[in-house]
């Protein structure tokens, strides 16, 4: 034990983590969406029923669902996820995070509070990138937004048909799961998407093969004579028609193509087409001042025409902490992604990783919590230069295979209360805005995280997890461990693993759950609509005041799919009505 040197070992350890074993051999049959094209070939003008602005995790089951009986075309800035293997196979995840170029699927972002942090920039969006788990929000969550409680099961079944599996536990998986029952976080539910108090095993958008369904395979879902796709397809901006004295409303959208050509898609003139933005928690907020809905002074300082003074575009974004403590296991550990949950009464939610992959020299650092994607590392993220991480991963490849053994155990807090605000820091729709979430401002946040580490301190100290994990590396030691390591681009204190407020501080991370920017009640109502102009939505995750279940991308397809269904029956109902 000793000689292995665990302190100095420690960040290659993180590093080389959650690296999964996937077959490659097996490849995925991509669809052959003949609606699918590059924006390079679209008319320089064309006219739509709907216009939605964003192919992510909610703007694709809406495309497909709206393009059942309307002409729908859906602009994605990315390209697609198909046949690209860092997407598809879960052992590469990370690596697409770790992808910096500009063609990348993930844009990485700095928060001012200094995380690291990522977003989507591919048709799918986030569930292209994400870490899989897939589970509902809770029946109080669903009646407490006003949603209708039997089409959010509908459309969780609609959704579920195509992208969510049972994963296979195993043992380390299992040993978590026991080791939570032991510390309270009870009753134990089985295998559920529901969301319930005590511990349960979730679902996974990777099959049993481990290749990953995303939201754009709800694309098989579309009529395909209703849907056209265009990728490659930033929009710019929203143009909106002002007449006197009447509101603003939308009425077309300019987008560029890869070669910089702009075109302008614009809606068929019948009264109740809309314009749906489904950007993201940063994109969308961005687009809407881009477009001249926002704070009438940061409108003003980049010279961009006032539309509607909205002050409250940006505002109410959050992200919610994640806190991990890495538990070095002196027996060989499955690979595993994210399978148990447990729901506490106290707000935070303990899920759990393990693994490490030896096999075939594969890429180490591509981890959930390798330098390069920046979470945890060996390396301070000022010195973060290529040859810094080449060293870094070097170092790994020579490493023995013992220090790469183990598993993380983290805890999200729910909500959360803390709110930030998201700015503009140009004009171009492809840079990221400025975004500040305030981690831990509110107390409670505080609270429930550290009531999340002495949980998660309870699972590591229970018989079933005493297998994985060393007697001689006691709690305290392992916190140490964990706040002797770099993380995002905070500072560390001397009393960071003395003091478990300071600990959750200073070794923050994201579990990439941000939200707001657009929220309901504050800039769009409770159908979705912006307040203050005409024919114009935002239905995604930026709408949220709080994120939805223990994991939100399960309930951003389902609103996605829900919206769709809402403005079909509306529509239906309002032309039955006028007849
Ligand atoms: C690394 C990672 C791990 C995660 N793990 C999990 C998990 O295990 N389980 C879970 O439930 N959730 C997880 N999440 C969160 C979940 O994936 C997101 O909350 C969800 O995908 C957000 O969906 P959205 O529709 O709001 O935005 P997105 O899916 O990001 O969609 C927005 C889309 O709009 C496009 N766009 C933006 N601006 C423009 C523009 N101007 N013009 C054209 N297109 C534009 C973007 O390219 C993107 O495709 C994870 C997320 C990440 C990044
Ligand atoms: C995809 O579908 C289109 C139209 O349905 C067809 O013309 C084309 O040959 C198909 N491509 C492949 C690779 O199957
Ligand atoms: C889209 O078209 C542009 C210009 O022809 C090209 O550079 C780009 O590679 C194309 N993208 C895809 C995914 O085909
Ligand atoms: C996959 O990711 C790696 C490393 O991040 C990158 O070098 C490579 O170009 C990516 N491949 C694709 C097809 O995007
Ligand atoms: C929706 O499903 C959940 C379980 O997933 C159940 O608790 C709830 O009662 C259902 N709601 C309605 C309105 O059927
Ligand atoms: C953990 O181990 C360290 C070093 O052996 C020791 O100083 C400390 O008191 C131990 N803490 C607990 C809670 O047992
Ligand atoms: C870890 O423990 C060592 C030895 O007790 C101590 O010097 C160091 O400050 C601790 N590190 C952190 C980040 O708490
Ligand atoms: C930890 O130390 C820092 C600086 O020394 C101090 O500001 C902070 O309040 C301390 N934290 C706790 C929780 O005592
Ligand atoms: C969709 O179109 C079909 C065929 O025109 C029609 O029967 C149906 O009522 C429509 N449904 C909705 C929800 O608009």
């Amino acid at each position: 034990m000793a000689t292995l040197g665990w302190w100095s070992l420690f960040g290659a350890a993180l590093a080389g983590i959650l690296v999964f074993q996937g077959s490659f051999c097996a490849s995925e049959k991509a669809p052959n969406y003949s609606f699918m094209h590059n924006a390079t070939s679209a008319p320089p003008t064309s006219y739509y029923d709907y216009i939605i602005v964003g192919g992510g995790t909610a703007g694709c089951p809406l495309a497909a669902t709206l393009s059942q009986n309307y002409s729908v075309l859906l602009l994605e800035r990315g390209g697609s996820p198909y046949g690209n293997p860092n997407i598809t196979n879960l052992a590469a995840f990370g690596a697409a995070l770790s992808d910096l170029s500009p063609t990348s699927p993930a844009q990485r972002f700095i928060s001012e509070d200094g995380v690291i942090n990522s977003r989507a920039r591919v048709l799918g969006g986030g569930s292209c990138l994400n870490a899989g788990f897939y589970t509902r929000a809770a029946p109080f969550y669903v009646s407490e937004v006003g949603w209708d409680g039997r089409l959010v099961n509908e459309s969780y079944q609609w959704v579920e048909r195509v992208v969510a599996f049972q994963p296979q536990m195993r043992e380390w998986q299992s040993g978590v799961r026991d080791g939570m029952l032991e510390a309270g976080v009870l009753p134990y539910n089985g295998f559920t998407y529901d969301h319930m108090y005590g511990t349960k095993v979730g679902g996974t958008i990777f099959d049993q093969d481990g290749h990953r369904h995303t939201a754009a395979d709800l694309l098989e879902y579309a009529n395909p004579s209703g849907l056209t796709v265009l990728l490659h397809a930033p929009v710019h901006k929203i143009l909106f028609r002002i007449k006197g004295k009447s509101r603003p409303m939308a009425h077309g959208v300019v987008f560029r193509d890869a070669l910089g050509a702009k075109h302008r898609a614009y809606l068929k003139r019948r009264p109740k087409n809309e314009i749906i933005i489904s950007s993201g928690a940063l994109g969308s907020p961005q687009l809407l001042m881009l477009s001249g809905v926002g704070p009438a002074e940061q409108l003003k300082a980049y010279n961009i025409r006032q539309v509607l003074d909205q002050p409250l575009v940006g505002q109410g974004m959050s992200d919610n902490p994640m806190n991990a403590i890495f538990v070095p296991s002196p027996v060989p550990v499955e690979v595993s992604l994210i399978q148990v949950v447990g729901i506490t009464h106290f707000g935070s939610y303990i899920e759990a990783a393990s693994g490490a992959n030896f096999a075939g020299g594969s890429p180490r650092d591509f981890g959930m919590f390798s330098p390069k994607i920046g979470q945890l590392a060996t390396v301070p993220p000022k010195e973060r230069t290529p040859e810094a991480l080449a060293n870094a991963v070097e170092l790994m490849d020579n490493l023995e295979e013992a220090a790469f053994r183990g598993g993380f155990i983290l805890e999200k807090v729910m909500g959360p209360v803390s709110t930030g605000h998201l700015e503009l820091r140009n004009r171009n729709p492809n840079d990221n805005p400025s975004v500040t979430f305030n981690y831990f401002k509110e107390p409670l946040d505080l609270e429930r995280c550290v009531q999340g580490i002495r949980a998660i301190e309870k699972v590591i100290d229970s018989k079933p997890f005493s297998r994985f994990r060393f007697d001689n590396l006691n709690v305290t030691q392992l916190l140490n461990m964990t706040a002797s390591s770099p993380v995002n681009l905070l500072p560390k204190h001397d009393n960071t693993s003395r003091s478990l407020e300071q600990f959750c501080k200073d070794t923050v991370m994201t579990i990439w759950h941000y939200h707001g920017g657009c929220q309901v009640g504050r800039v769009v109502d409770h159908d979705y609509k912006v307040l203050g102009v005409d024919a114009l939505r935002v239905i995604d995750g930026s709408t949220f005041n709080y994120s939805p279940g223990t994991n939100p991308q399960a309930t951003v397809m389902m609103l996605g799919r829900y919206m769709g269904v809402k403005i079909l029956t509306q529509r239906l109902a309002g032309m039955t009505q006028s007849r």
